[in-house]
Protein backbone atom coordinates (compact mmCIF):
# COMPACT_ATOMS: atom_id res chain seq x y z
CA UNK A 1 0.00 0.00 0.00
CA UNK A 2 1.30 3.61 -0.68
CA UNK A 3 0.56 6.87 0.98
CA UNK A 4 0.23 9.98 -0.90
CA UNK A 5 -0.20 13.29 1.03
CA UNK A 6 -0.79 16.38 -0.47
CA UNK A 7 -2.46 14.45 -3.36
CA UNK A 8 -4.72 17.22 -4.70
CA UNK A 9 -1.20 19.39 -5.69
CA UNK A 10 0.27 20.11 -8.99
CA UNK A 11 3.08 17.11 -8.24
CA UNK A 12 0.30 15.00 -6.54
CA UNK A 13 -2.16 14.53 -8.62
CA UNK A 14 0.01 13.55 -11.55
CA UNK A 15 1.66 11.46 -9.03
CA UNK A 16 -0.92 10.03 -7.87
CA UNK A 17 -2.10 9.19 -11.03
CA UNK A 18 1.40 7.26 -12.41
CA UNK A 19 0.72 5.19 -9.08
CA UNK A 20 -2.85 4.50 -9.72
CA UNK A 21 -1.46 2.88 -13.11
CA UNK A 22 1.09 0.98 -11.81
CA UNK A 23 -0.70 -0.47 -9.12
CA UNK A 24 -3.99 0.05 -9.07
CA UNK A 25 -5.96 2.24 -7.17
CA UNK A 26 -6.51 -0.17 -3.93
CA UNK A 27 -3.02 -0.01 -3.84
CA UNK A 28 -2.90 3.98 -3.05
CA UNK A 29 -4.04 6.53 -0.09
CA UNK A 30 -4.54 9.72 -1.82
CA UNK A 31 -4.94 12.46 1.21
CA UNK A 32 -5.12 16.15 1.16
CA UNK A 33 -6.16 18.65 3.83
CA UNK A 34 -9.72 18.39 1.80
CA UNK A 35 -10.75 14.92 -0.14
CA UNK A 36 -11.64 16.71 -3.28
CA UNK A 37 -13.47 15.45 -6.03
CA UNK A 38 -10.90 15.20 -8.72
CA UNK A 39 -8.72 13.10 -6.29
CA UNK A 40 -12.16 10.88 -6.02
CA UNK A 41 -11.91 10.45 -9.49
CA UNK A 42 -8.35 9.14 -9.94
CA UNK A 43 -9.23 5.68 -8.60
CA UNK A 44 -6.95 6.11 -5.63
CA UNK A 45 -8.32 5.37 -2.04
CA UNK A 46 -8.89 8.62 -0.47
CA UNK A 47 -8.79 10.23 2.44
CA UNK A 48 -8.48 14.02 4.65
CA UNK A 49 -5.22 14.28 6.55
CA UNK A 50 -3.78 17.43 7.66
CA UNK A 51 0.13 16.67 7.97
CA UNK A 52 0.08 18.92 10.82
CA UNK A 53 -1.49 16.83 13.40
CA UNK A 54 0.84 15.01 14.56
CA UNK A 55 -1.71 12.20 15.62
CA UNK A 56 -3.66 11.98 12.82
CA UNK A 57 0.03 10.94 10.59
CA UNK A 58 1.14 8.87 13.10
CA UNK A 59 -2.52 6.97 13.54
CA UNK A 60 -2.65 7.00 9.66
CA UNK A 61 0.78 5.88 9.27
CA UNK A 62 0.98 3.19 12.18
CA UNK A 63 -2.39 1.76 11.27
CA UNK A 64 -1.29 1.02 7.12
CA UNK A 65 0.71 -0.97 6.21
CA UNK A 66 2.23 1.18 3.98
CA UNK A 67 5.51 0.33 2.25
CA UNK A 68 6.17 3.76 0.39
CA UNK A 69 4.30 7.45 1.90
CA UNK A 70 4.49 10.34 -0.88
CA UNK A 71 4.89 13.31 1.51
CA UNK A 72 4.01 15.81 -0.94
CA UNK A 73 1.78 18.55 1.65
CA UNK A 74 3.49 21.39 1.28
CA UNK A 75 3.04 25.28 0.83
CA UNK A 76 5.19 26.98 -2.12
CA UNK A 77 7.65 30.06 -2.07
CA UNK A 78 5.58 33.27 -3.29
CA UNK A 79 2.28 31.74 -0.79
CA UNK A 80 5.26 30.95 1.71
CA UNK A 81 6.38 34.94 1.97
CA UNK A 82 2.96 35.88 2.76
CA UNK A 83 2.05 33.45 5.38
CA UNK A 84 5.80 32.50 6.73
CA UNK A 85 4.29 30.48 9.77
CA UNK A 86 2.10 28.33 7.91
CA UNK A 87 4.87 27.73 5.76
CA UNK A 88 6.99 26.70 8.30
CA UNK A 89 4.53 24.38 10.40
CA UNK A 90 3.25 22.98 7.13
CA UNK A 91 6.53 22.25 5.70
CA UNK A 92 8.87 21.51 8.65
CA UNK A 93 6.41 20.28 11.39
CA UNK A 94 4.95 18.43 8.63
CA UNK A 95 7.63 16.43 7.60
CA UNK A 96 8.95 15.57 11.28
CA UNK A 97 5.21 14.39 11.97
CA UNK A 98 5.94 12.04 8.65
CA UNK A 99 9.90 11.08 9.78
CA UNK A 100 8.86 10.67 13.12
CA UNK A 101 5.61 8.23 12.19
CA UNK A 102 7.98 5.84 10.03
CA UNK A 103 10.87 5.51 12.42
CA UNK A 104 9.76 2.18 13.80
CA UNK A 105 8.55 0.84 10.38
CA UNK A 106 9.98 -0.51 7.07
CA UNK A 107 8.44 2.26 5.51
CA UNK A 108 10.74 3.92 2.55
CA UNK A 109 9.41 7.90 2.22
CA UNK A 110 9.52 10.37 -0.41
CA UNK A 111 9.97 14.29 0.07
CA UNK A 112 10.10 17.07 -2.33
CA UNK A 113 13.20 19.40 -1.45
CA UNK A 114 13.14 22.81 -3.96
CA UNK A 115 15.84 24.46 -5.85
CA UNK A 116 14.88 27.55 -3.54
CA UNK A 117 17.73 25.89 -0.88
CA UNK A 118 19.64 28.00 -2.93
CA UNK A 119 20.46 31.90 -2.22
CA UNK A 120 22.16 34.52 -3.28
CA UNK A 121 25.90 33.24 -2.86
CA UNK A 122 25.28 29.99 -4.14
CA UNK A 123 26.48 29.59 -7.74
CA UNK A 124 23.85 30.13 -10.04
CA UNK A 125 25.50 28.29 -13.18
CA UNK A 126 25.66 24.82 -13.07
CA UNK A 127 25.30 24.81 -9.43
CA UNK A 128 26.98 21.81 -7.66
CA UNK A 129 25.56 19.19 -5.78
CA UNK A 130 26.99 20.16 -2.20
CA UNK A 131 26.95 24.07 -1.91
CA UNK A 132 26.24 27.01 -0.08
CA UNK A 133 23.19 27.05 0.78
CA UNK A 134 21.90 30.27 2.21
CA UNK A 135 18.14 30.13 1.39
CA UNK A 136 16.16 33.65 1.63
CA UNK A 137 12.76 32.47 1.44
CA UNK A 138 10.83 31.14 4.58
CA UNK A 139 10.36 28.38 1.72
CA UNK A 140 13.95 27.75 0.84
CA UNK A 141 14.66 28.04 4.36
CA UNK A 142 11.90 25.62 5.80
CA UNK A 143 13.51 23.01 3.18
CA UNK A 144 17.09 23.78 3.54
CA UNK A 145 15.81 22.39 7.40
CA UNK A 146 13.51 19.48 6.00
CA UNK A 147 16.59 18.39 4.24
CA UNK A 148 18.46 18.22 7.24
CA UNK A 149 15.61 16.56 9.07
CA UNK A 150 15.94 13.97 6.74
CA UNK A 151 19.67 13.27 6.77
CA UNK A 152 19.08 13.16 10.34
CA UNK A 153 16.45 10.41 10.41
CA UNK A 154 18.44 8.20 8.05
CA UNK A 155 21.73 8.33 10.13
CA UNK A 156 20.61 8.50 13.18
CA UNK A 157 17.21 5.94 13.24
CA UNK A 158 17.67 4.18 9.69
CA UNK A 159 14.62 5.83 7.99
CA UNK A 160 14.78 5.16 4.41
CA UNK A 161 14.06 8.83 2.97
CA UNK A 162 14.57 9.94 -0.13
CA UNK A 163 14.48 13.28 -1.89
CA UNK A 164 15.12 15.53 -4.70
CA UNK A 165 15.27 19.20 -5.31
CA UNK A 166 12.89 19.77 -7.83
CA UNK A 167 13.14 23.08 -10.27
CA UNK A 168 10.11 24.69 -11.54
CA UNK A 169 7.59 21.66 -12.79
CA UNK A 170 5.36 22.55 -15.45
CA UNK A 171 2.20 20.57 -16.33
CA UNK A 172 -1.07 20.74 -17.61
CA UNK A 173 -3.19 19.18 -15.07
CA UNK A 174 -3.77 20.76 -12.28
CA UNK A 175 -2.29 24.22 -11.89
CA UNK A 176 0.69 25.16 -9.44
CA UNK A 177 -0.60 27.61 -6.43
CA UNK A 178 1.42 29.99 -4.89
CA UNK A 179 5.51 29.15 -6.54
CA UNK A 180 7.58 31.36 -7.99
CA UNK A 181 8.02 29.32 -10.90
CA UNK A 182 4.40 29.29 -11.98
CA UNK A 183 4.66 31.96 -14.45
CA UNK A 184 5.94 29.20 -16.96
CA UNK A 185 2.59 27.23 -16.46
CA UNK A 186 0.53 30.93 -16.71
CA UNK A 187 2.01 31.51 -20.05
CA UNK A 188 0.52 28.54 -21.54
CA UNK A 189 -2.11 28.51 -19.98
CA UNK A 190 -2.97 31.98 -20.95
CA UNK A 191 -1.50 32.20 -24.52
CA UNK A 192 -3.68 29.50 -24.93
CA UNK A 193 -6.94 31.00 -23.55
CA UNK A 194 -6.76 34.76 -24.63
CA UNK A 195 -3.28 35.11 -26.82
CA UNK A 196 -1.75 37.49 -24.56
CA UNK A 197 -0.10 37.05 -21.37
CA UNK A 198 1.87 39.51 -18.40
CA UNK A 199 4.45 37.49 -16.85
CA UNK A 200 5.77 38.88 -13.08
CA UNK A 201 9.36 38.32 -13.97
CA UNK A 202 11.46 39.58 -16.44
CA UNK A 203 12.37 38.89 -20.21
CA UNK A 204 15.66 37.33 -18.54
CA UNK A 205 14.85 35.77 -15.80
CA UNK A 206 16.36 31.98 -16.35
CA UNK A 207 15.35 29.06 -14.01
CA UNK A 208 15.94 25.31 -14.24
CA UNK A 209 12.76 23.39 -15.39
CA UNK A 210 10.52 19.88 -15.73
CA UNK A 211 8.17 18.68 -17.42
CA UNK A 212 5.17 17.09 -15.29
CA UNK A 213 5.45 13.32 -16.08
CA UNK A 214 9.57 13.59 -15.60
CA UNK A 215 8.71 14.76 -12.32
CA UNK A 216 6.81 11.90 -11.36
CA UNK A 217 9.68 9.54 -13.13
CA UNK A 218 11.80 11.19 -11.02
CA UNK A 219 10.14 10.39 -7.68
CA UNK A 220 9.14 6.71 -8.82
CA UNK A 221 12.64 6.08 -10.18
CA UNK A 222 14.24 7.24 -7.18
CA UNK A 223 11.65 5.53 -4.97
CA UNK A 224 12.90 2.11 -6.85
CA UNK A 225 16.71 2.45 -6.87
CA UNK A 226 18.07 -0.24 -4.38
CA UNK A 227 19.60 1.40 -0.77
CA UNK A 228 22.70 0.91 -1.57
CA UNK A 229 22.27 3.15 -4.87
CA UNK A 230 21.46 6.20 -2.52
CA UNK A 231 24.45 8.04 -1.18
CA UNK A 232 22.34 11.54 -0.67
CA UNK A 233 19.89 11.68 2.00
CA UNK A 234 19.51 15.23 2.32
CA UNK A 235 18.56 16.25 -0.90
CA UNK A 236 19.45 15.32 -4.94
CA UNK A 237 19.75 18.14 -7.00
CA UNK A 238 17.86 17.55 -10.20
CA UNK A 239 16.79 18.81 -13.54
CA UNK A 240 16.02 18.76 -17.32
CA UNK A 241 16.60 22.14 -18.88
CA UNK A 242 16.82 26.00 -17.92
CA UNK A 243 15.17 29.02 -20.26
CA UNK A 244 14.38 32.56 -19.83
CA UNK A 245 11.39 33.76 -19.50
CA UNK A 246 11.27 35.18 -22.84
CA UNK A 247 12.66 32.04 -24.08
CA UNK A 248 9.80 30.10 -23.16
CA UNK A 249 7.21 33.17 -24.70
CA UNK A 250 9.08 32.56 -28.13
CA UNK A 251 8.64 29.42 -28.31
CA UNK A 252 4.97 29.30 -27.51
CA UNK A 253 4.88 32.13 -29.95
CA UNK A 254 5.92 30.19 -32.87
CA UNK A 255 3.59 27.78 -32.26
CA UNK A 256 0.61 29.85 -31.07
CA UNK A 257 0.17 32.74 -33.61
CA UNK A 258 -0.26 35.97 -32.40
CA UNK A 259 0.63 35.72 -28.96
CA UNK A 260 2.21 38.27 -26.64
CA UNK A 261 3.79 38.55 -23.76
CA UNK A 262 4.57 41.38 -21.12
CA UNK A 263 6.86 41.86 -18.46
CA UNK A 264 5.80 43.30 -14.66
CA UNK A 265 7.68 41.91 -12.25
CA UNK A 266 6.04 42.16 -8.70
CA UNK A 267 7.78 40.65 -5.63
CA UNK A 268 8.57 37.12 -7.08
CA UNK A 269 11.29 38.74 -8.92
CA UNK A 270 13.83 39.12 -6.09
CA UNK A 271 12.99 35.29 -4.98
CA UNK A 272 13.90 33.89 -8.29
CA UNK A 273 16.71 36.37 -8.58
CA UNK A 274 18.88 34.37 -5.67
CA UNK A 275 17.91 30.77 -7.54
CA UNK A 276 20.18 29.15 -9.83
CA UNK A 277 20.20 29.26 -13.60
CA UNK A 278 21.37 26.00 -14.30
CA UNK A 279 21.66 22.97 -11.95
CA UNK A 280 24.32 20.37 -11.94
CA UNK A 281 22.23 16.97 -11.42
CA UNK A 282 24.94 14.61 -12.28
CA UNK A 283 25.15 13.02 -9.03
CA UNK A 284 21.24 11.83 -9.21
CA UNK A 285 22.81 10.82 -12.90
CA UNK A 286 25.43 8.67 -11.88
CA UNK A 287 23.66 6.92 -8.19
CA UNK A 288 19.94 5.98 -9.29
CA UNK A 289 20.14 6.96 -13.40
CA UNK A 290 18.00 10.08 -13.65
CA UNK A 291 17.43 10.87 -16.84
CA UNK A 292 14.82 12.97 -18.49
CA UNK A 293 12.53 11.88 -21.20
CA UNK A 294 11.46 15.98 -22.12
CA UNK A 295 13.65 18.63 -23.72
CA UNK A 296 11.98 22.06 -24.05
CA UNK A 297 10.46 21.32 -27.31
CA UNK A 298 8.92 17.97 -26.65
CA UNK A 299 7.71 19.56 -23.29
CA UNK A 300 6.01 22.59 -25.39
CA UNK A 301 4.57 20.71 -28.15
CA UNK A 302 2.75 18.54 -25.29
CA UNK A 303 1.66 21.27 -23.09
CA UNK A 304 -0.06 22.90 -25.77
CA UNK A 305 -1.85 19.66 -26.76
CA UNK A 306 -3.13 19.37 -23.79
CA UNK A 307 -4.36 22.54 -23.37
CA UNK A 308 -6.08 22.34 -26.57
CA UNK A 309 -7.06 18.75 -26.70
CA UNK A 310 -7.17 18.03 -22.50
CA UNK A 311 -8.23 14.47 -23.63
CA UNK A 312 -4.71 13.83 -25.57
CA UNK A 313 -1.98 11.58 -23.95
CA UNK A 314 1.59 12.51 -23.75
CA UNK A 315 4.03 11.48 -26.07
N1 LIG B 1 8.30 25.69 -7.87
C1 LIG B 1 8.59 26.12 -6.54
C2 LIG B 1 8.19 27.53 -6.33
O1 LIG B 1 8.19 28.26 -7.26
C3 LIG B 1 10.07 26.00 -6.27
O2 LIG B 1 10.34 24.72 -5.81
O3 LIG B 1 7.91 27.89 -5.23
Amino acid sequence: MILVTGAAGQLGSDLVDGLVARHGGSAVLATDLRCCDQLKRSGADTASLDVTDADAVRMMIQDGVFEQVYHLAGILSARGEKQPDLCWTVNVDGLKNVLNAVRDTRTRVFWPSSIAVFGPATPRHRTPQVTVKDPSTMYGVAKASGELLCDYHASKFGVDVRSIRYPGIISSSVPPGGGTTDFAVDMFVEAVKSGQYTCFVRETTRLPMMYGPDAVKAALDLMDASPSRITIRTSYNLTAFSFSAEELAEAIASRVPGFVCEYEPDFRQAIADTWPEVIDDSKAREDWGWHPEYDITAMVDDMLSHLVDPASSHV
